[in-house]
């Protein structure tokens, strides 16, 4: 069926065309139910039973595929290559099941992962769903706070570490960040299980945690326990507009449809070949992406350890693509730029040596159309550019090969996939014609695989994503679609920035800004960067009388953002200001600051409290070389 007759059958009969998809997996008891309505949410597959590693593990080794490769870690920062069959990922899955079973977890219970790119992290992933319990992997970059922040929320009985990250040729030790975020929870965690690798030994609490080998070692290998669809797979926290992350709870039945059409329609892949995406477990295209999509349909992932530059060069990927015969590479723009700033030629790309790759995919971030000819030019492979979010947990809009390829057009993710029914909207929720820009927002209800709420809090998921449109769900990115319905993504409408392919929250920033001392008021912006897309910059109001240079108040405020957040907030550069643009009620004009740095017109509403504070932040920011 070509795309078209797929797009409207999904639209018009979704529980018809769902059902078909959801038939392709092995269930132990088929949904009856295919879409219903609990407390005002959408949900999908309701009364049906099954088990995602299950269905990602041992059905295929139950159905000839154990002896073939599941998953292979290559990891050159510790110079550590090391393969699994279906067989084995499944050996060690039970094992570590068996060992979490052991120290009282049980379907429904909470682990927090907080793991370095390594097989244990995936193992500990499949370990849980294998028990019914609900995971929630917070990504290494994050400072003990943010950990302890998660840990407050999902209250998790266990949580699962390693000794140590690797950043490039940098160790850095994770178990005192995790005791650290212990002792900042408010929540107890009742046991840590600690993965302990050569480079650092972590010293463990003998009445709080254990060493992995040793709890595995005695465990009993535990069998997959049944859950209901839409009992939850995992909890994945992302930034929000505010300084609370959201839980986005991901359900099983839904994510396992989704994610396993996606890889035909989307990534066009078969069952044996190789798919690799260059992210991170801590993020969701790790967890759809390197973990279970790709497992769910029997493809070989590829677990990387790395950077796409400097471990040790530029020529990473395309060593890895090679080596492991790829089929699909997955990274985020800004890997790319990296790549490209190094080898501006290309000179470290084969072309011969990529012939087992058939196209690049990327999102997380705008593509820029530069990044987007230099990738294809050099590859010499179309490179698709799709839209999704941690939200919806699949993609929104792509390039569906696997069902009908398109003509791709530079700037556009293409359009939207089997599902998703994407319109564009003006203030008041009406759909805007081609060419005009406005809210991307999708008609409900959302395929299976995207959130159905967020974890204990209905009202925060309502509040977020279902209010602002009657009947949408509202994405908070804004854009347009053109005379052939291929849709533009313009960027966040809200105070979400992505720095490097990693969504932030400057509302998150700026309430650890304004807890210095100094600090009257404040504001964080994101501001355009040539590898990193964007980066944060902050705009802080001395207190009156406040007696501090700006250079030591600048360090103060990064080691700050640092310390709270983490290194992957980039948090860089802070200047001072003499006032923030402000409406009369005293609301900062954030909109106008953002056209303010991205040298667009400036739209300055009526309302503004004093028009010489734009001019004022303008003044500031060129001395700070911002803005020319
Ligand atoms: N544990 C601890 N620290 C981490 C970390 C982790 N897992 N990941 C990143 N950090 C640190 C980095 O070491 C860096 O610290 P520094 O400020 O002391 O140098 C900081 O967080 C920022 O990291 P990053 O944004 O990754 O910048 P970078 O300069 O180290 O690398 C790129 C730049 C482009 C190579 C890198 O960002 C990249 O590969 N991006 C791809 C992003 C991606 O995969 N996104 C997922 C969505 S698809
Ligand atoms: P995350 O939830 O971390 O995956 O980030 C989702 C956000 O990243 C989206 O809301 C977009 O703002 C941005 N994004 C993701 N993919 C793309 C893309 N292909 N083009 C433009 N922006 C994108």
């Amino acid at each position: 069926m070509d795309y078209q007759s797929q797009y409207k059958r999904a639209i018009s009969d979704p529980r018809g065309f769902w059902q078909e998809q959801a038939r392709k997996l092995p269930w132990y008891t088929f949904p009856e139910t295919i879409l219903s309505d609990t407390a005002g949410r959408d949900e999908w597959f309701a009364d049906g039973q099954m088990n995602t590693c299950y269905m990602a593990l041992d059905h295929h080794v139950k159905h000839g595929r154990g002896d073939q490769l599941a998953l292979i870690y290559d990891s050159p920062v510790t110079g550590t290559k090391q393969s699994f069959t279906y067989q084995d990922l499944l050996n060690e899955v039970s094992q570590f099941a068996g060992a979490l079973k052991q120290k009282g977890v049980e379907k429904g219970d909470r682990v927090v992962i907080y793991m370095p790119m390594i097989p244990q992290a995936a193992i500990a992933m499949l370990a849980c769903a294998r028990l019914g319990a609900i995971h929630s992997v917070v990504f290494g970059g994050f400072a003990p706070r943010e950990l302890a922040v998660r840990i407050d929320d999902a209250k998790p009985d266990v949580i699962v570490t390693a000794s140590c990250g690797i950043e490039v040729d940098r160790v850095i030790a994770y178990k005192p960040l995790v005791d650290e975020a212990i002792r900042l929870a408010s929540h107890s965690v009742n046991h840590c299980i600690v993965y302990q690798r050569e480079q650092v030994s972590a010293t463990l609490d003998a009445t709080r945690d254990s060493d992995w080998c040793d709890v595995t070692q005695h465990a009993q290998p535990a069998a997959c326990t049944s859950v209901n669809a839409t009992d939850p797979l995992y909890i994945l926290y992302t930034s929000g507009t505010t300084g609370k992350p959201k839980g986005v709870v991901r359900d099983n039945g839904g994510h396992a449809v989704a994610l396993n059409f996606s890889l035909s329609a989307i990534y066009n892949i078969k069952p044996g070949d190789v798919f690799w995406a260059a992210s991170d477990v801590g993020w969701v295209v790790g967890h759809s992406y390197i973990i279970y999509g790709p497992l769910i349909y029997g493809a070989t992932t590829i677990m990387y350890e790395g950077k796409p530059v400097k471990t040790p060069d530029a020529g990473a990927f395309w060593r890895v693509i090679e080596e492991y015969k790829v089929n699909v590479i997955f990274a985020a723009p800004t890997a790319f730029r990296a790549i490209r700033k190094e080898d501006p030629d290309g000179k470290k790309i084969n072309a011969q040596a990529l012939s087992s790759l058939r196209a690049v995919y990327m999102a997380g971030e705008r593509l820029d159309p530069a990044t987007y000819d230099w990738t294809r030019e050099h590859t010499g492979k179309p490179v698709i550019d799709h839209w999704w979010q941690t939200e919806t947990g699949w993609p929104i809009c792509a390039n569906p090969v696997g069902i009908e390829a398109f003509n791709t057009k530079p700037g556009s993710s293409t359009l939207p996939v089997p599902g998703f029914n994407v319109q564009v909207l003006d203030e008041s929720g009406n759909t805007l014609p081609a060419g005009e820009q406005g809210a991307i927002a999708i008609r409900l209800p959302l395929p299976p695989g995207c959130l159905p709420t967020i974890w204990q809090d209905d009202e925060r998921f309502k509040a977020s994503y279902l209010s602002r449109y009657d009947g949408y769900y509202c994405s908070g990115d804004g854009g347009y679609k053109d005379n052939d319905g291929y849709v533009f993504i313009m960027g966040r409408t809200d105070d979400v920035i992505n720095v490097a392919g990693h969504r932030l929250s400057t509302g998150e920033m700026e309430e650890v800004l304004a807890a210095h001392p100094a600090v009257a008021e404040c504001t964080v912006i994101g501001v355009a960067d040539s590898m990193k897309g964007q980066v944060p910059l902050g705009m802080v109001l001395l207190k009156d009388g406040a007696a501090i240079d700006e250079a030591t108040l600048e360090a103060e405020l990064i080691a700050m953002v640092r310390d709270a957040i983490g290194p992957v907030a980039s948090f860089k550069q802070a200047i001072v200001v003499p006032r923030l643009p402000k409406t009369r009620s005293g609301k900062i004009l954030r909109k106008v600051l953002r056209q303010m740095v991205s040298n667009e017109p400036l739209n300055v509403p009526s309302t503004i409290d004093d028009p010489q504070a734009i001019d004022d932040v303008k003044q500031c920011m060129r001395k700070k070389g911002v803005i020319s």
